[in-house]
């Protein structure tokens, strides 16, 4: 884990500072004005100066070179040379607006993508927050920052404009808010041309020339400076249709799923294809794709005329900030493989389109009793409530079709099941066999996080589930001796905190008095930090006249639908 020091205890750094404590590094201060500098390069792996632009250079001129310290800035407007006389140097500029240092703490470690150049340090800092990192060089780093620039501050300077334009209708900003988050959501499904809606695109200059009169002369050189900018896109805009038509016999897939962002163009799209008589599969997925989600999509793939599978992050179903920041996210790779497996189309929503002032909680969410109390509900409290309101708003946007969730996440399935059964929503769930490495591991998104030895270590939870079917096969019918094998295992295994192993029925997720008909063993563990769950199935029968282990009868044993390996 990285040590780090920090100058300049402004919004940013503050919010700097916060975002790395809570990513795990050890951060050794944050100085300011009037505190001498000239040490500040001692003793940490990382320096990160946080002032303005106008003040870097001096200050990094200002702080003795030490050996093996990374001196880096957070700058989008400067290049590396301002960090001279430091031979190692880096840069990683955020592009997330910091208001306060509070909403930065979180916004920095909310999978924003950093600008970064020189020490491959800077990419390991992104990495820790959660972010994504793509290289900018120096040589464009001011036009890199001018088009940061004009996507946040003028952007927010034109809503400003909104504000006051608007303020003589008593409306206030609410809203028009509403409409800029469409727009922009319609922005990155369809590129600026093709967004571009109202009396400039139009060419209406009646419209244009009564909007003149009213705004007044103070706002009027902005408003026509609005207008010209209009007129300009409104020249390039392409030829086609709004939401394209991937078109063709079902089944007819080009391996580039088209991507939509806002809620509205999502449900858009699968409407026209139903209208078109084509089916839907919808495969909602937390990004990290790998070959179980592949899997999932092959499956809608071959079941249905058109599939769309999901990529978000969802906040509310993670108890623990850390492992939300630490969940992997890597958007253009998953594209990829969705498309591979023959998804037509991601939706891949950023977290305000899902939950506009999000990080206030939602006004309404979705709990399921029941299912929800034991076994992953017990270790993550609130971890299904989140779970089953993302589920019910992708239910909600999708509309009728079948939806693939892998038997991995098997208690989740259960809730998935029970939530579109009780709402009455028109959506077949279809539970997916578990995808696993050849030695037996389940795939997750979260293997990428284990290091050799954890890879090895994570055996034991299908180590615990085998021992717990062995047991099973030699006739044990009491719950408590199943689960016994199999926290035997978790337990002599090294790096492996257990979280628990349980044997239960597998249409009430309860443990039984004796068990019997179809039943589930599930374990969760923490490995390397990383926690991991797996499970398997059998359908045994019940004991012959009695509780079965140690009885003197001989044992009749049926076993049908262990999950192939
Ligand atoms: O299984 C997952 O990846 C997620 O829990 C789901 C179902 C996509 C909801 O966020």
């Amino acid at each position: 884990m990285f040590s780090v020091r920090l100058i300049g205890p402004g919004r940013a750094g503050r919010a700097m500072a916060a975002a790395l404590a809570d990513a795990g590094c050890d951060v050794r201060g944050l100085l300011g004005r009037g505190e001498d500098v000239t040490g500040a390069a001692e003793g940490v792996d990382v320096l990160l100066l946080c002032t303005p632009d106008r003040a870097l250079a001096e200050v990094a001129a200002s702080v003795r070179p030490a050996a093996g310290t990374v001196v880096a800035h957070l700058s989008g407007a400067s290049g590396l040379g301002v960090l001279a006389p430091h031979p190692r140097r880096a840069s990683l500029h955020p592009l997330a607006p910091i208001p306060s240092a509070e909403v930065g703490r979180v916004r920095l470690r909310s999978g924003v993508t950093f600008a970064v150049a020189g020490d491959p340090v800077a990419r390991e800092l992104v990495a820790l927050l959660g972010g994504r990192a793509v290289e900018v060089d120096d040589a464009e780093r001011t036009a890199y920052h001018a088009a940061a620039c004009v996507a946040s501050n003028h952007l927010v300077a034109l809503m400003g404009q909104v504000e006051r334009i608007a303020a003589s209708t008593g409306l206030g900003l609410d809203p028009f808010l509403g409409l800029a988050r469409s727009a922009l959501a319609d922005v990155a499904d369809l590129g600026p041309a093709r967004a571009l809606t109202g009396p400039a695109a139009r060419r209406d200059e009646e419209t244009l020339d009564r909007h003149r009169a009213v705004v007044g002369p103070e706002e009027r050189p902005l408003y026509d400076a609005g207008v010209a900018l209009a007129r300009r896109l409104a020249g390039q805009a392409p030829a086609g249709p709004v939401v394209p038509d991937r078109g063709g016999a079902p089944g007819h897939r080009t391996g580039r799923p088209r991507v939509v962002r806002s809620a509205s163009a999502f449900a858009a799209a699968l409407d026209a294809a139903r209208a078109e008589g084509r089916s839907v599969g919808l495969v909602p997925t937390m990004g990290a794709l790998h070959a179980g989600h592949q899997a999932l999509v092959a499956r809608a793939a071959a079941e249905c005329d058109v599939v769309a599978a999901t990529v978000f992050v969802n906040p509310l179903q993670f108890d623990d900030p850390a492992d939300l920041a630490a969940y992997h996210r890597d958007l253009p790779a998953d594209l990829a493989l969705a498309g591979e497996a023959g998804a037509d189309l991601v939706f891949a929503p950023g977290v305000e389109e899902m939950y506009p002032g999000f990080p206030s909680p939602p006004a309404t969410t979705v709990h399921v009793a029941g299912v929800t109390e034991v076994l992953e509900g017990r270790s993550r409290p609130g971890h299904f409530d989140g779970v089953a309101t993302v589920v019910t708003k992708l239910f909600a946007l999708a509309g009728r079709c079948r939806a693939y969730f892998g038997e991995k996440d098997f208690q989740q399935l259960a809730v998935v099941r029970r939530l579109a059964a009780d709402l009455s929503l028109p959506v077949e769930v279809v539970g997916c066999p578990t995808v696993r490495e050849p030695d037996g591991l389940a795939l997750s998104s979260r293997n990428v996080r284990l290091g050799p030895e954890g890879r090895g270590a994570a055996l034991a939870l299908r180590g615990s589930l085998d021992a717990g079917l062995a047991a099973l096969a030699a006739g044990e019918r009491c719950p408590g001796a199943v689960r016994a094998a199999m926290e035997a295992v978790l337990e002599s295994a090294p790096l492996v905190t257990p979280d628990y192993a349980e044997v239960v029925d597998a249409g009430t997720l309860r443990v039984p008095e004796v068990l019997a008909g179809e039943v589930r063993l599930l374990v969760a563990a923490v490995v390397e930090g990383v926690r991991l769950i797996d499970n398997d199935g059998t359908t045994v029968a019940a004991p012959a006249g009695g509780s079965g282990a140690g009885g003197d009868e001989p044992r009749q044993l049926v076993l049908t639908t262990r999950e192939e390996r």
